[in-house]
């Protein structure tokens, strides 16, 4: 396909300070999409998230302007500036938590959430307005175009397709959702008219696509007891207003040639310098957002239970664990961030020693850091109670050293691919995940290998480039049946 594309979504590649310089995005969806937007004729749309942000929007007076980032990618982004109140409401009401919470099963329901006015309007005089001011910009951007293509990313975005398709019925609109899709009650949360809203703009795309098949099942589940609409499970079609909607499953691999990049370079070796100075016998580690969704108290709750069980590992091994301060607006995520810290104290406390801290909290966005401890780790966890794909269980194995073994929830979308070669855990069960800290510390060199290889194998089969190619094939294969039903 030659057409320049349109990609839409909250977060940007790139995050201005205040000083016009500026950082590479968070999170799994810019990993997805930059190496999509450096290479082929893209423009980027995404929301004005900080000051630095809306100041470069003011500067191109909301048009398209080149981003050259350090690693020599080049990007076209359009940044657009909502109106504060709305977008606080976007993002800190309805995209997080409610629409988080729903999409990875953390509501308490006996609890929360209680859908009040605040709710109510927030979605109305947030969400919405937020989904807006992107569809006006993305409608700007394909004006002109004979054929144009957006593709929409994430759960922030769930009514910018029918704004957009309004305005512009001839427009492809794919959409990826890079969060599980949870089973039809889970979104009995919402009230009616609000579910309605989000399931009918998620319909008015093409194709929507999902990391695994068990969320596109989901999905077409949704569609079915939800909305009674006609769904073919086989095909995975939904039949909606006099249209089909196609629903693929395309699990998102990593840009392993850049992550062992980043693995070679002289910052990663500092880091590693430091690390290899410090560590004891073992290394165990976590890499994360600090996410409700990680499920990072349980992964220390088991780790206090295998050093009480196996007291000949006291002072053989560091737990470090790189947690990324995330969404701070959110009472939620500032709980949980304290809960963390609480935890922490309490177990290096009773376990630790003069000279031996048994976890090692850091909380900090650092890249170089968290490869550096990538390459060196025995045993990797990765044990969320659900994650739409988790990245860390991919970048982990590829560029490290050791033959370190992988401990895998089995509700993260990775575990598809990656299961056979991982310990795979009940992300809820604290003694399993206990036993599988001491199976593979002390397991034999040979199956530790014979892992590992499989790892990087299962890993290294795709890149990002495939997982986009995939999903442009099916972009076509669309419009040809479309053509050829006309
Ligand atoms: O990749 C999953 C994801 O939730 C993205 O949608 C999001 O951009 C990222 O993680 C990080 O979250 P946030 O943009 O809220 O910092």
């Amino acid at each position: 396909m030659s057409e320049p594309l349109v990609l839409v979504s909250n977060r940007g590649p790139v995050t201005f300070d205040d000083d016009g310089s500026f950082t590479r995005g968070g999170g799994g969806l810019v990993t997805a999409l930059t190496g999509l937007a450096s290479h082929r004729e893209v423009v980027w749309i995404a929301s004005a998230m900080s000051d630095g942000d809306k100041r470069r929007a003011d500067e191109a007076e909301g048009r398209p302007f080149e981003v050259e980032s350090d690693a020599g990618n080049d990007y076209r982004v359009r940044l657009v500036t909502s109106d504060p109140d709305a977008y606080d409401r976007f993002y800190n009401v309805i995209s997080n938590p409610m629409l988080w919470f729903i999409q990875h099963y953390l509501w308490d329901l006996s609890n929360a959430p209680d859908v009040t006015r605040h709710e109510t309007e927030a979605f109305e005089e947030g969400y919405k307005v937020v989904n807006d001011d992107l569809a006006r910009a993305a409608i700007e951007q394909i004006d002109g175009q004979d054929e144009p293509v957006v593709m929409v990313h994430d759960y922030h975005l769930y009514t910018l397709p029918g704004v957009i398709r309004e305005a512009r019925p001839d427009v492809f609109l794919h959409h990826f959702i890079h969060i599980p899709w949870t089973q039809p009650d889970a979104w009995r949360v919402l009230p009616r008219s609000i579910r309605d809203e989000i399931y009918a703009g998620v319909l008015a795309n093409d194709i929507v696509g999902f990391h695994t098949r068990s969320y596109r099942w989901n999905f077409l589940q949704c569609c079915r007891d939800l909305l009674d609409l006609e769904v073919d499970f086989e095909r995975g079609i939904v039949h909606h207003d006099g249209r089909e909607v196609w629903v693929r499953a395309y699990p998102l691999p990593i840009d392993y040639e850049n992550t062992r990049r980043i693995a070679a370079s002289e910052r990663t070796a500092e880091f590693e310098a430091e690390l290899k100075r410090r560590r004891r016998d073992h290394v165990i580690l976590r890499v994360d957002r600090a996410d409700l969704s990680k499920n990072v108290l349980r992964g220390f709750a088991a780790f206090d239970e295998f050093l009480q069980g196996h007291p000949e590992f006291l002072e053989k091994v560091t737990f470090i664990a790189q947690l990324m301060p995330s969404r701070l607006d959110v009472v939620q995520y500032q709980d949980y961030l304290r809960r963390i810290e609480r935890r922490v104290a309490e177990i290096n406390h009773r376990h630790g020693t003069p000279d031996w801290m048994p976890i090692q909290l850091k909380l900090r966005d650092d890249l170089e850091e968290a490869v550096a401890s990538y390459k060196n780790y025995d045993v990797m966890i990765v044990n969320a109670m659900f994650d739409g794909m988790n990245l860390v269980a991919k970048e982990g194995p590829v560029v490290n050293e050791v033959d370190g073994v992988s401990i895998l929830s089995e509700n993260t979308g990775a575990h598809e691919e990656l299961g056979e070669y991982a310990l795979s855990v009940n992300p809820f069960d604290i003694r399993e995940t206990a036993d599988s800290i001491h199976a593979a510390l002390t397991m034999s060199a040979d199956e530790r290998a014979r892992r590992a290889r499989g790892l990087k194998e299962v890993v290294t089969a795709r890149d990002p480039g495939d997982w986009i190619d995939e999903q442009l094939a099916d972009i076509r294969e669309k419009r040809t049946a479309a053509g050829a039903a006309r």
